[in-house]
């Protein structure tokens, strides 16, 4: 397009764009906790779990992967002001690995000098090396026998440094992971933790069955520990709003993109920051007419490889019921389902889909299942149509 007058130079042309990403910087985030003035909503779920957290029930919060758990529960601790230790327990392979994260959790919050009494009083007293120029500290039970004994003095200590004044909040991230570390773990920590009474647990966890099995089943140690809160998507208005607002300084058709974000992630908190950030990129570079169609496959394609390895490990009926569910609206356990898609019987399509929500392929949905990953079900259909 020709344009002379410059002060009427179409939005599309380059310099305005150059100038604008100069002066904006990309409004949406993935991948790492959000804060503000990322984070969205969630006024609701705030409010309760900062009134668990001032109670004496533990809590425990579960949602599927990537669902904003870790960037909610750190954002009530902060507005309630008070410590916290997070442990990830995906990373955690042994007790004696445990106690020595926890502790070294320990020295970030409390200073070394009112810690070192407690230490000699362990039953094992641990190593620690201090670099006294990071301050970095580091401690080893030096054994990888007595775990359960190192575990126990542990989380004793934490206990004491906790005070009614200043409770401090235990949070276990991916909590379920638990079950994949030391057999007896779950009941040792559920006899030690039943004692603390100045101290708020928090369990997170993103597989559902496990985390049922582990606070739900009567036969668990940690049966009914504590509040069990299951963590929604972003309620689609408010998302909308959010999407919107950042939208709209970049394109003058901002409403109708944030709807088609939206339709395309299904309010997914992760997906949709992810396509948003993309769409935004795509938009600041150059105002197009398609910009979500074409972040879409961009992301999509930057995947493949890790899409096509991960197709590669499913067998027949797994791959039968995932393009089902990226190609059909029907859902997988009806009669036109499993005829569609030539899967033998409903037990047959139940237990793959258990498995498949097991592994986090595929997540209940209000109406039924879906594919977790909306490029996934994307790389599928695209595949199927070529
Ligand atoms: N309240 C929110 N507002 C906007 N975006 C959010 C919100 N919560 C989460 N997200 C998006 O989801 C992503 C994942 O959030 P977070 O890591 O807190 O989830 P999680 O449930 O703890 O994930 P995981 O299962 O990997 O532990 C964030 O990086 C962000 O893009
Ligand atoms: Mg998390």
């Amino acid at each position: 397009m020709t344009n002379t007058n410059n002060s009427e130079k179409p939005r599309n042309e380059k310099p305005r764009n150059e100038k604008l990403r100069n002066k904006l910087k990309n409004p949406f985030k993935f991948g790492s906790i959000v804060d503000n003035p990322y984070f969205t909503n969630r006024v609701e779920e705030l409010e309760q779990i900062k009134s668990i957290l001032d109670s004496d029930v533990h809590l425990i919060m579960m949602s599927p992967r990537r669902y904003g758990k870790t960037s909610l529960i750190m954002k009530a601790i902060k507005e309630i002001n008070r410590p916290v230790i997070l442990l990830d327990m995906q990373v955690v392979t042994s007790e004696v690995d445990f106690a020595e994260q926890l502790l070294k959790k320990i020295h970030k919050l409390f200073p070394y000098e009112k810690i070192k009494t407690f230490l000699k009083s362990f039953r094992i007293v641990p190593t620690v090396l201090i670099n006294p120029i990071s301050d970095e500290i580091n401690i080893s039970f030096n054994s990888n026998k007595s775990g359960d004994i190192a575990l126990e003095d542990v989380l004793n200590l934490i206990n004491k440094l906790s005070s009614k004044s200043k409770r401090l909040i235990v949070v276990f991230d991916e909590f379920q992971a638990i079950r994949k570390i030391e057999k007896r773990m779950e009941n040792r920590l559920r006899s030690i933790l039943q004692h603390h009474t100045d101290i708020n647990y928090v369990f997170l966890g993103s597989q559902e069955s496990l985390i049922r099995d582990i606070f739900e089943n009567n036969k668990s140690p940690f049966y009914h520990f504590g509040y069990l809160f299951p963590l929604s998507k972003i309620p689609e208005s408010d998302f909308q709003t959010y999407l919107q607002k950042r939208l709209k300084n970049i394109s003058k058709r901002y409403i109708e993109i944030s709807e088609d974000i939206l339709k395309f992630s299904k309010k997914h908190p992760y997906y949709t920051q992810q396509l948003a950030f993309s769409v935004w990129e795509e938009l600041i570079h150059e105002e197009i007419n398609n910009p979500v169609e074409i972040a879409i496959g961009k992301i999509a394609s930057y995947h493949d490889v890790d899409f096509e390895r991960m197709w590669n490990t499913l067998n027949r009926t797994d791959m039968k019921i995932l393009i089902g569910l990226a190609t059909s609206k029907n859902l997988p356990l009806s009669d036109i389902f499993l005829q569609n898609y030539n899967i033998g019987s409903s037990s047959t399509a139940y237990s793959s889909i258990m498995k498949l929500t097991r592994e986090g392929l595929v997540n209940k949905s209000q109406k039924g299942y879906e594919i977790e990953d909306p490029f996934f079900r994307q790389w599928i259909i695209q595949k199927r149509n070529f």
